[in-house]
């Protein structure tokens, strides 16, 4: 499961000195009386969840894999990130899942949008539309564009078959759409902000659909969540996470860099990054979350990160056991000086990568934390999402700050709007 290693500038006595301070958030998370407390409802979410609903996703997922080619899953931010993070660390970058999923509405990119429309022409696709507000802009016109071609190859009869909705129980633009058109809807809980849903039919529909066995990672948040809410500081890893981040905030460590030595783990530092940047950059306050993927990037901020300005720690993921492994192969000539490494696996090379980067970050002065994986699953990364959000609802409450709104995201919309021409703007 999941172990933590924290950087060596903590000790015990830190911890201590914390501990009356994590207690009382504690209650107040479980007791649901802070800030934003009725965004509270992911916290017991993975056991309260619809039981219904997710028979029923599970059901429509299979129809999804049975008669459909390709699912374009239409969203952003917290309606899009936690379901790509989860798909590609689990499924890897090259799928060879007989359901194809594309991810459209999270950007206005016409070059990426009119690719994706392009690829589409003629193909046998489904989509999923998540939006809770249902008037987010990216997602509105992806959404007006993937319907309308669907419509326009198969009719608006087989298109209301093969539209799959997951928005607010009664309110919104998507959810009267729905009501009009008839599609199939899934719920995100008013009580759930984007960021937090990964469990809901934000995450479990599509991740059903791409063969993900999503009750596993609902029961690896059920037993995150039971260890984090019972244990005393000493042995709960994730407030002790928590308490790293404010020591880390107090004592001239701004940047959190999130790394990962598996590119297919790039969008869980995606998702890490909106998660804490949204829930935590708020009234001046905040550590800014970065990420990098090793060994890649040493091959460029790896120079930041040893010799540049000091004002980062990491916090590094690993995966002990890889779900693949290759091994390097004897060369006769060895003209390129490998047949060192002959017979050795891959994953063998990443983890003295992983070894010989910590020790060189650490005598170079980057506080480096690390949390052991021990493999890429559902039900482990169920632990670890979960994890990450309780431990981002204490880091924020030690900030004094509500971890569950976004008012800053609204100021680009305003003038966006204005110079849009939308009215009211
Ligand atoms: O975490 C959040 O609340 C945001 O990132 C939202 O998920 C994002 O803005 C998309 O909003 P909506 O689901 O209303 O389209």
């Amino acid at each position: 499961m999941l172990d933590l290693r924290l950087n060596k500038l903590m000790n015990e006595e830190i911890l201590k000195g914390y501990e009356k301070e994590v207690n009382r958030i504690n209650k107040m998370i479980m007791d649901k009386s802070g800030q934003g407390n009725d965004f509270l409802g992911w916290v017991d979410w993975p056991v309260n969840y619809d039981k219904e609903e997710l028979a029923r996703i599970k059901k429509d997922a299979q129809y999804v894999r049975d008669n459909f080619d390709i699912l374009v899953v239409c969203g952003i931010g917290g309606s899009y990130l936690g379901a790509r993070s989860a798909l590609e660390a689990l499924n890897g970058l090259k799928s060879d899942d007989k359901l194809e999923i594309i991810f459209m509405g999270q950007t206005f990119s016409p070059n990426y949008v009119a690719q994706v429309m392009n690829y589409l022409k003629g193909k046998n696709f489904a989509i999923n539309v998540i939006s809770k507000s249902g008037t987010t802009t990216e997602t509105s016109i992806s959404f007006r564009l993937l319907k309308e071609l669907l419509e326009s190859q198969i009719g608006k009869e087989k298109a209301r078959k093969a539209i799959y909705a997951t928005t607010d129980r009664e309110k919104g633009a998507l959810k009267t759409l729905c009501n009009n058109e008839g599609y199939a809807t899934y719920v995100l809980p008013g009580d759930i902000g984007g960021r937090y849903s990964v469990f809901t039919a934000v995450g479990t529909f599509p991740l059903a659909c791409a063969g993900v066995d999503v009750e596993a990672m609902i029961r690896g948040a059920q037993v995150a969540r039971k260890e984090i809410e019972s244990a005393p500081l000493k042995d709960n890893k994730c407030y002790q996470y928590a308490v790293m981040r404010d020591y880390m905030y107090h004592h001239n460590k701004p940047v959190e860099m999130y790394v990962t030595y598996e590119p297919q783990m790039s969008q869980i530092s995606e998702w890490l990054k909106q998660l804490f940047g949204e829930s935590e950059g708020k009234e001046h306050k905040g550590l800014y979350p970065g990420s990098a993927t090793f060994s890649t990037d040493l091959h460029s901020l790896g120079q930041y990160i040893q010799d540049g300005t000091p004002l980062l720690f990491e916090t590094i993921i690993n995966i002990k056991e890889p779900k693949q492994d290759i091994v390097i192969p004897h060369d006769n000539d060895d003209l390129d000086g490998l047949n060192y490494l002959e017979g050795k696996n891959l994953a063998f090379v990443n983890q003295k990568a992983f070894e010989g980067t910590l020790q060189a970050h650490e005598d170079g002065g980057v506080p480096c934390n690390v949390i052991y994986v021990d493999k890429l699953d559902a039900y482990n990364l169920g632990y670890l999402f979960y994890f990450f959000m309780r431990a981002c609802a204490m880091s924020a409450y030690m900030l004094d700050i509500n971890p569950f709104n976004q008012p800053g995201v609204e100021v680009y919309k305003k003038n966006m709007f204005h110079l849009l021409g939308k009215k009211g703007y």
